[in-house]
């Protein structure tokens, strides 16, 4: 017995180490980590549990029979962060340049059959190139058994994708699927065709990074949902979002010892917001006064900034905060932020997260852009994912609201459990200008000093249908609130909403705008 133990640590040890020195020194020259040190970095140390290590492929041609080596280039198992469970597969460049075969493939397929069954969230390490193209067809057909899974446990499990190599076809499609994309600059690249095949086809010559480095993901395409310098930093910041996760549907997510008051006044609001409805500020300072500690992972930083999505705790409760931002666009909601927030609401309301508004919005963007690339299609997704949302929704109005935009940013008619404002809210169908502009139109060209009339209109209109308490008066919000309160407001309308149960009718599925 103790010879074959000693043979079997032999074995394990062989397949630890990867294939070959030199394999892991080309790995390095690249500029990134072996498999095993990501794994050491994801995990609470000594929690990780590998199965599968001793796995090789079968295939044969194209000269593969020749090199089995263990693992088959993905590494499989779970393990414990910050103490709960997670699962995760990395793929192991070093083989094959962590391309997918048959072996490869069931690897990942049991161990996302697992994490579902275990109901605990799923990580996948990047860093492969692709279907293996000495395996053909099966290569394919283990795309297809990993995509299946993705949507089978997507909304039942979180699903957390880390892009730490050049991630090409099937390898790009996986993580599109999951619910947060990582990606670490200048080593990580995803595209469905890699530059090669793009200059063969459109005659483009473009370089990796250009076609899909971490720069274009974050800014452009919004693929990815955060962006880091370094393997290390990204790693920590995918232990610190898993904090903040329920590890299935059926959960909520873990409450923090909450230290920071409940009742903190929060004073500092009545100077950060302007009066002025049309002078900017950061509504992430109102984020950052409110939530506890200041502390919030703010999801797509760098994609449709007009709009801020981010994940904070109000007295330890995970929360979902939807925010327009004045300083972007003057907060205006466009195509990318209605399906940056739509997606945002959607996995909230998922995974137990409830939701909170903070609406600043003069309207949807104006433009012929925007019409002719289908804003109607792609604001009614926001549209569509708020009036789906059961979680306890908060809405608070804190200075415009205008128009759609109003009613889209769960607004009471679309759901919102609660809704307050602050007493610089102006909610109404447009601003007081073009407002009159439509309803005045010939009155004030008619008149002899176009002006002046115009200047009544518009204080009439302020006086009659924009002050703060039009609403109240209405039933439209509950409350207006003095800034210095609204952490406590916000906290207790939570509170209140903790055990919310509001099902939707039985249905398969709804038909969603896309
Ligand atoms: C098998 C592969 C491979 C592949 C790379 N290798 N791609 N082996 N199948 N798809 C091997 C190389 O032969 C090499 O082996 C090692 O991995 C490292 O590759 P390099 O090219 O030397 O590395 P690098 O210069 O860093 O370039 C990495 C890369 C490039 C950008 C990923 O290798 C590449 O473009 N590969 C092809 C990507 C691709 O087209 N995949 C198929 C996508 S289609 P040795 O032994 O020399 O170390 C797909 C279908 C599913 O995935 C679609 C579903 C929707």
């Amino acid at each position: 017995m103790r010879g074959r133990a000693a043979g079997l640590a032999e074995r394990k040890h062989g397949a630890r180490e990867g294939p070959s020195a030199r394999a892991t020194e080309a790995q390095r020259s690249r500029g990134k980590l072996t498999v095993r040190e990501r794994l050491d970095l994801l995990f609470d140390p000594g929690t990780f549990t590998e199965i599968e290590a001793l796995r090789r492929h079968r295939a044969r041609g194209f000269g593969i029979e020749g090199r089995r080596p263990s693992t088959d280039g993905v590494v499989t198992g779970w393990g414990r962060v910050h103490g709960r469970r997670v699962f995760a597969y990395a793929h192991d460049f070093r083989i094959f340049g962590g391309s997918l075969g048959e072996a490869h493939a069931e690897k990942i397929h049991k161990v996302m059959d697992l994490a579902e069954a275990a109901g605990a969230p799923c990580v996948g390490l990047c860093d492969g190139a692709g279907a293996r193209i000495q395996e053909g067809v099966t290569a394919l057909a283990g795309y297809g058994g990993i995509f299946q899974r993705n949507v089978r446990a997507s909304g039942v499990i979180p699903q957390i994708s880390v892009m730490l190599g050049p991630c090409a076809g099937g390898a790009a499609y996986s993580p599109a699927l999951t619910d947060f994309v990582f990606m670490v600059r200048d080593i990580a690249q995803l595209f469905v065709t890699g530059p090669d095949v793009v200059r063969a086809v459109t005659g483009e010559v473009i370089t990796h990074d250009a076609l899909g480095g971490a720069a274009v993901h974050a800014s452009s395409s919004g693929v990815a949902s955060f962006v880091h310098d370094d393997e290390e930093t990204c790693l920590e910041e995918v232990r610190y979002l898993l904090s903040m996760l329920p590890g299935n549907n059926r959960e909520t997510a873990p409450v923090a010892d909450g230290d920071d008051p409940a009742d903190r006044r929060t004073p500092a609001l009545l100077d950060l917001v302007p009066a002025e409805p049309g002078r900017s500020y950061d509504v992430r300072a109102v984020l950052e006064e409110v939530v506890d500690h200041g502390d919030y992972l703010e999801v797509h930083e760098h994609w449709a900034p007009n709009v801020v999505c981010a994940l904070a705790r109000l007295d330890g409760h995970v929360t979902g905060v939807v925010a327009n931002q004045p300083l972007r666009l003057a907060g205006a909601l466009d195509i990318e932020a209605s399906e940056k927030a739509a997606r945002f609401v959607q996995w909230c309301d998922a995974f137990n997260v409830p939701l909170v508004t903070l609406v600043d919005v003069p309207g949807f963007l104006p433009g012929v852009e925007q019409e002719h690339q289908g804003i109607i299609r792609h604001g009614a997704k926001l549209l569509y994912a708020y009036c789906n949302a059961t979680v306890p929704r908060v809405q608070l109005i804190l200075r415009k609201a205008y128009g759609g935009a109003y009613i889209v940013m769960d607004s009471r008619s679309v759901g919102a459990d609660i809704s307050l404002a602050w007493p610089t809210n102006e909610i109404a169908v447009m601003g007081a200008e073009a407002a009159v502009d439509v309803v005045h139109r010939r009155e004030i060209a008619a008149s002899a000093d176009p002006e002046a009339v115009r200047e009544l209109r518009v204080a009439e209109y302020r006086e009659e249908l924009m002050h703060p308490y039009y609403a109240a008066e209405r039933g439209l919000v509950d409350d207006v609130i003095d800034p210095a309160e609204t952490r406590a407001a916000l906290i207790e309308a939570l509170a209140m909403l903790r055990h919310k149960h509001r099902p939707l009718p039985m249905r398969k599925h709804g038909n969603q705008p896309q």
